[in-house]
């Protein structure tokens, strides 16, 4: 046997490490760019409630179980479907996150790459007041260079970071990059509250608004939720193989799913007032990141200062989240291959690169190549998030509710835990709840997407 093989599989230096690794993938631009919109357009205060019901009834007990497959048996997400179920076919589970992961940081680092190229603009003050913001993310986006840099640029720095390790690349990444992510965040809530028009943006943000919570609201709550706590796609089931004993996995999830939620929610204190006291629409998604924010920034004063600490943020957010899906592709191919962690980064890593570059220039020369009426950029977002994310969280929680069963699971996730915290209605969730809901939601968002 090589030195190699021999080699042990790495573990976590503390539970710290664990909670900002995970916390690191959990919160990304789901947080800063999807979430406050989501509050405010779903009625606000009461959007905010039925949320963190839907993290605590189905988020968290799925990112527990998502751990204990991991801890119990220390593998990637195919070697812990095997290990747990010899012989039978839920291996193909395993696969299909894995695949889920590839796909998802495929195009991850493209719009990891636009907050890096924005952040450059910001610094370098190319973002003043009177640019036509809308043509300069659109020029930008559409263009066949510097996406494709950009691109280039954050995968690099993805291998290079995931093929030092668990211990010397993804904890020293994080240790250093998630104090930081907090520090601008409380920054920018700091400025926005000082703004003008605070009540405003506060208004539209939280003010608690029934009428407009429905059917679809829940829906989007429970999309959210996996969404952001990185469920589905072999994140936590990977993270949590390298828990060693005295590790416990019930307060720690409990952490993880407090700082995502937090960060989540002072997002929106941060754009809200900001948007509001320059008189400008909030939007969602890339519209508000790339178009309205600069706008805002180029109207407030030290506005090039405060726009930097943004896209430094959206940064941040956004690596820590790529290095997590990309822990999970490199970890199977080092346990299953026995191949060298360097090795297995630069291949795996350069084919996702490949992957991506159709996604890169899916805005511009490649925009009339369309899949199903999507350009291939949203057709790699719609099968991860319509399909295959949601389908990754549901046999993974009908394979802990009822293949280890439920009452294992709990074992697991309750040992080296100081108090017990899950009691009898971990059963329900896991078994009942957890997976009904989720066919709901992919059903339902199916139907939605292809009715237009
Ligand atoms: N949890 C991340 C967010 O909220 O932005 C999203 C995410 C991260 C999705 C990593 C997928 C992923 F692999």
């Amino acid at each position: 046997m090589s030195d190699l093989n021999k080699k042990e599989r790495e573990q976590w230096g503390s539970q710290i490490m664990f909670v900002l690794a995970a916390a690191g993938s959990a919160i990304g631009l789901g947080n800063i760019w999807r979430f406050p919109y989501l509050v405010g357009e779903n009625g606000g205060a009461a959007f905010v409630v039925i949320y963190m019901a839907v993290i605590f009834l189905i988020g968290y007990p799925i990112m527990v179980s998502e751990m204990a497959l991991g801890k119990k048996t220390s593998k990637n997400p195919i070697g812990a479907f095997k290990a747990l179920a010899p012989n039978t076919p839920w291996w193909l589970v395993g696969a299909m996150v894995i695949i889920a992961s590839t796909i998802i940081l495929s195009f991850y680092t493209v719009v990891t790459g636009w907050a890096a190229a924005y952040l450059v603009k910001t610094v370098t003050g190319s973002l003043s007041k009177g640019t036509d913001f809308t043509s300069a993310f659109v020029d930008y986006i559409s263009g066949s260079y510097m996406p494709i840099i950009w691109h280039t640029i954050i995968m690099a720095s993805t291998i290079g970071i995931i093929s030092a390790g668990v211990v010397k690349g993804i904890e020293k990444t994080v240790k250093f990059m998630m104090p930081l992510l907090f520090i601008i965040l409380i920054g920018l809530v700091f400025k926005s509250l000082t703004l003008s028009k605070v009540s405003e943006g506060l208004e539209f943000y939280l003010s608690p608004n029934f009428s407009k919570l429905t059917w679809n609201s829940v829906l989007a709550a429970v999309g959210q939720s996996f969404f952001t706590l990185s469920l589905g796609m072999g994140v936590m089931i990977t993270y949590g193989s390298y828990l060693k004993k005295g590790q416990n996995i019930s307060d720690n999830a409990a952490w993880i799913v407090a700082l995502d939620t937090i960060v989540a929610l002072l997002a929106g204190f941060v754009i809200f007032p900001a948007v509001f006291s320059f008189g400008f629409n909030p939007a969602s998604g890339g519209g508000l990141a790339f178009i309205t924010l600069p706008a805002v920034f180029a109207e407030m004063s030290f506005g090039a200062f405060f726009g930097s600490l943004f896209f430094g943020l959206l940064l941040l957010a956004a690596l820590t989240s790529a290095i997590s899906v990309f822990e999970v592709v490199v970890a199977w191919f080092v346990d299953e291959h026995h191949c060298s962690r360097v090795k297995s980064s630069v291949v795996i890593g350069t084919l996702i690169f490949i992957l991506g570059i159709p996604s890169a220039l899916s805005n511009g020369v490649l925009s009339d190549f369309k899949i199903l009426g999507m350009n291939f950029f949203d057709f790699m977002d719609f099968v991860q998030g319509n399909v295959l994310l949601p389908l990754g969280a549901m046999l993974t929680t009908i394979f802990a509710g009822y293949v280890l069963k439920a009452e294992k699971v709990k074992e697991i996730i309750n040992e080296d835990a100081k108090k017990i915290v899950l009691g009898k209605c971990f059963n329900i969730l896991i078994k009942y709840i957890a997976p009904v809901s989720i066919f709901i939601v992919m059903v339902m968002g199916l139907i939605d997407k292809f009715s237009k």
